[in-house]
């Protein structure tokens, strides 16, 4: 094992043992609480640390013991020489060998391993094992057109005017390392300038700070555009929890309040999508003002904004250790409330959450009525973050078994409907229709001429993901990332699905990422369809803002996938992708195009989560321990769908 490794492996061991608010030993304290932490952690491969290294260089270590005794390192060489590429993996797998008396005990009793330089502890190679060689990323490095600095051909109308822009761009560092650490103190700046204050306490960020644009509701704190800024402030080093834990209690605050639209009264537990602190400089009297869908378009609550808060709180939680915000009553309730709504019994037969079009993210109607991708992981994320912070007593124990049980069904329904690659494709298209009891193959009675042509040119052999939606009669064929990348992170995807829907992205880096990050539905709605699913909307048009439109704040949910996949290699791409244009452009909310080269027709500047997200993927990229703040792992006690698996597992 190199030097370099062996300071990584410390610098890690260093981080496990350092006290609150780093990234600490701590940090298991939430999972040290929780009545699963066997099954969550038992055996377990985690992330522990990573060398940053150069582009095409860069190391992982694994550990399976929770005081990082045995460590795998993995070394990925993308080697670019040739026309095939390969990535190398070299594991080798490290046995601490402790000497006497080299633990410390911690207050909640979890021993951890002196630094070895202080301990004089050996580090040994067990045996440097295998060199995995990994036929892989053709498609990214061969048949996808990814410039390094984007190099624009002048055009007869426009002449030297793109010239400039092709140099500018290049002598700006187009997507370089100074570009990289340049626009990371730019972005930090400018998430400082957008915070929101509350009697002089930061409680939240604006959505965006556009002098140009008309405010509308971009002035107000959104809970899920908060969430990027939350991570960012708890993975910076030294980590700035303040802001989180205040925005927590703010919004948990505003959950108390009623929620009136018209005569009809929402849920207890229903988050606000947003809010405004008002300030009366006559009488120096700041109020809140929170929105609850009743001014929003469509007048649709959120239904993601409390699923957000809950993993908000997980991640606030496992950075700082402090987990006494958790326990406390009035967020126990909180928790209990936001779950309450989605677990009542009702007439479902199905344990995904039905929900209105534009309850979420897609905030406007696009088709997404009905049982949403995104809703569903997000749903499956929350309930396991809650499950490790809810605390038993009283009606807790109840609750627990209720979550449980939904747990299980959940992922087994989405990891059994919603998969699609290339063998399921085939199978649906060759299903029966009309099929009774319990015996039917075609369980939805969807009916195989409803599947649209583009899926079958747009299916890899390798890959696969997660549809936008299933109902009776209903498959939405569409890609939605945010979904995909949620199931990922909360592991509602199996290891194997994973790895396919990471495949996917390769496979299909053009429409999926193209010239900017990311797309967040795929393929855009057209003509009659876009006239039925968004019903005329003027601003969700083919390829534009939600109908196929590109958002630079998912940038962190591809970096969190992709590293917990253990493809970092993907973020890396996207980042350079992003650092070509983001801030010269002005931080767009989103992109327009089949590509994504053009900044959005009614994008906002300076919109706050296209900000943060870059931050949160660049800090993922450059400590990949970050990533345990907002990713877990595979619950093992969870049954699996048997499933036939095409070539690409
Ligand atoms: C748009 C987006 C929504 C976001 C809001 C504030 O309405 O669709 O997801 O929360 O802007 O940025």
């Amino acid at each position: 094992m190199s030097k370099m490794q062996r300071d990584f492996l410390n610098d890690a061991k260093e981080a496990e043992a350092a006290p609150p608010p780093a990234l600490t030993n701590s940090f298991s304290a939430v999972d040290g609480d929780c009545p699963e932490k066997k099954s969550l952690s038992d055996n377990e491969p985690k992330l522990v640390a990573s060398s940053p290294g150069s582009k095409e260089h860069s190391s992982i270590f694994y550990s399976t013991t929770d005081d990082l005794s045995e460590v795998t390192s993995v070394d990925l060489t993308i080697s670019e020489k040739s026309s095939t590429d390969f990535i190398v993996i070299e594991t080798s797998k490290c046995t601490v060998e402790p000497k006497e008396n080299d633990s410390e005990s911690l207050e909640d009793g979890v021993s951890i391993k002196k630094d070895s330089s202080e301990s004089g502890e050996i580090v040994k190679p067990e045996k440097v094992q295998k060199m995995v060689r990994l036929q892989s990323n053709e498609n990214m490095s061969d048949n996808v057109n990814l410039p390094k600095a984007m190099s624009l051909k002048p055009c007869p109308s426009v002449g030297t005017s793109l010239e400039i822009y092709d140099y500018v761009m290049r002598s700006n560092g187009g997507g370089g390392e100074n570009n990289g650490a340049a626009m990371m103190e730019e972005a930090w700046e400018r998430l400082k300038k957008s915070y929101v204050y509350f009697k002089g306490k930061p409680v939240g960020t604006f959505a965006a700070m556009d002098p140009m644009a008309e405010a509308l509701n971009y002035n107000q704190v959104f809970v899920r555009d908060f969430v990027p800024t939350g991570l960012a402030c708890l993975m910076r080093d030294p980590a700035e929890p303040e802001i989180v834990k205040n925005f927590l209690l703010k919004t948990l605050h505003l959950q108390g309040w009623e929620k009136r639209i018209d005569n009809f009264t929402l849920g207890e537990g229903v988050m606000p999508a947003s809010f405004k602190v008002l300030s009366n400089s006559h009488q120096q009297k700041e109020t809140l003002i929170a929105d609850f869908g009743g001014s929003a378009i469509g007048r649709v609550a959120p239904v993601d904004s409390g699923f957000w808060w809950i993993i908000l709180l997980r991640s606030y939680t496992k950075c700082t250790g402090d987990y006494t915000l958790a326990e406390r009553p009035e967020v126990q309730r909180g928790m209990k409330l936001i779950l309450n709504l989605c677990l009542s019994d009702g007439f479902d037969t199905f344990p995904t959450l039905l929900c209105a079009d534009g309850c979420s993210m897609i905030d406007r109607r696009m088709g997404i009525y009905g049982y949403p991708i995104e809703i569903q992981a997000l749903f499956y994320f929350a309930l396991r973050c809650a499950r490790q912070m809810l605390k038993p007593e009283r009606d807790g124990k109840e609750l627990i078994e209720r979550i449980d049980k939904r747990i299980t069904a959940l992922s087994y329904h989405i990891q059994k409907y919603y998969w699609l690659d290339f063998t399921q494709l085939n199978n649906i298209y060759r299903y029966k229709t009309e099929e009774y009891s319990h015996t039917a193959v075609n369980k939805f009675n969807v009916i195989p001429d409803s599947i649209p042509d583009w899926v079958f040119d747009f299916m890899p052999l390798r890959g696969g993901y997660l549809i936008g939606n299933v109902s009776p009669a209903r498959m939405d064929f569409r890609w939605f990332l945010v979904g995909n990348c949620i199931a990922i992170l909360s592991s509602l995807a199996t290891p194997a699905q994973a790895t396919a829907i990471m495949d996917l992205i390769e496979e299909r880096w053009e429409d999926l990422i193209g010239e900017m990050p990311l797309k967040i539905s795929y393929p855009a709605l057209e003509g009659h369809e876009w006239r039925i699913g968004t019903g005329y909307d003027p601003k969700n048009t083919r390829w534009s803002y939600h109908n196929g439109g590109s958002w630079p704040v998912l940038l962190w949910l591809l970096a969190a996938a992709s590293i917990k996949t253990g493809r970092p290699q993907i973020a890396k791409r996207a980042i350079e992708l992003v650092e070509q244009r983001l801030s010269k452009d002005g931080w767009p909310e989103y992109y327009d195009g089949k590509t994504g080269r053009y900044v959005g027709k009614q994008a906002r500047k300076y919109q706050t989560w296209s900000i943060a997200g870059y931050l949160v993927a660049k800090m993922m990229v450059e400590n990949p321990s970050n990533l345990l703040m907002i990713s877990l792992e595979e619950d093992k006690k969870i049954a699996k769908p048997k499933l036939t698996r095409s070539a690409s597992f």
